[in-house]
């Protein structure tokens, strides 16, 4: 008899077992850009608030809370994107003929397009990290320091107004935006899908709700640069 380890292991090795952790990585992934986005928002508060948020975010549990996000996102990212391009390949090799006929007359752009909108995704979040977490787009970001009740802690607000003060970068930016949520907006119902909570009453409404906390995402994050470049949030005043 298999122990209940050995069922486990097997069930994700199968097709059910990967699309059910591709649903479960990208609701983490989901959870996430609405708690960054949240997080993102407080620029509106001023430089006091997203600074003192994203101080205590990096030495909360002494440092180590945001390793452990970092650790959970990265295996939730690695996980979501290889089971995919491994279900993508099983499907292909199911079906050694391609169709006579193409068979995506009735799916969306959004669907049509997950491989290459999620492919957008990777690159982003690479030049994304680089831009803003390692500085390496811009080594200057180091020395950006705010004062914080007599604590010396890191300018995040002023590197995010920096960064966006580039028209070329806010454009990429913005544009990465808009694959990311032509990506969600699709990958939400799927979530919901495979997890066998859409039906033909449910449909619809999930549909919806995607295309909904796709919009959301996309306004409050494009509304970030776009308030840079407009003047709307404006540098720290020295
Ligand atoms: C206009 C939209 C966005 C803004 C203004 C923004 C802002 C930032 C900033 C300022 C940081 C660095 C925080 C710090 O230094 O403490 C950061 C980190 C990060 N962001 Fe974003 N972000 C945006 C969109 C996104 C999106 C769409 C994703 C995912 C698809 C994302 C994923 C990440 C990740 C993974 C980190 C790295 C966290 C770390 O390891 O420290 N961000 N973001």
């Amino acid at each position: 008899m298999k122990s209940l380890a050995q069922v486990v292991f097997s069930s994700f090795g199968s097709s059910v077992g990967k699309k059910l952790l591709v649903a479960l990585t990208g609701l983490a992934l989901l959870l996430f850009l609405a708690g960054h986005l949240a997080g993102n928002l407080l620029i509106y508060r001023g430089p006091e608030e997203l600074n003192s948020y994203a101080h205590e975010l990096h030495t909360a549990l002494h440092g180590s809370l945001v390793w452990i996000a970092r650790l959970g996102l990265l295996a939730a990212f690695v996980v979501h994107v290889a089971l995919t391009i491994s279900l993508a390949r099983d499907n292909r090799a199911a079906r050694p003929h391609a169709y006579a006929k193409p068979a995506t007359v009735q799916a969306s752009i959004a669907s049509r397009t997950m491989i290459l909108s999620g492919l957008v995704i990777l690159s982003f979040v690479v030049y994304h990290i680089l831009h803003f977490t390692v500085h390496v787009a811009d080594p200057s970001y180091d020395a950006l320091v705010f004062d914080l009740h007599g604590h010396k802690v890191p300018d995040v607000y002023s590197k995010v107004v920096k960064g966006f003060s580039s028209v070329p970068i806010s454009a990429f930016y913005i544009l990465s935006m808009a694959l990311l949520c032509t990506h969600l907006s699709h990958g939400f119902a799927s979530v919901f899908q495979t997890l066998g909570l859409r039906s033909a009453r449910t449909s619809g409404l999930l549909k919806l709700l995607g295309g909904l906390y796709a919009l959301v995402i996309f306004v409050g994050n494009v509304s970030i640069p776009l308030s840079v470049l407009g003047g709307f949030i404006k540098p720290i005043a020295h």
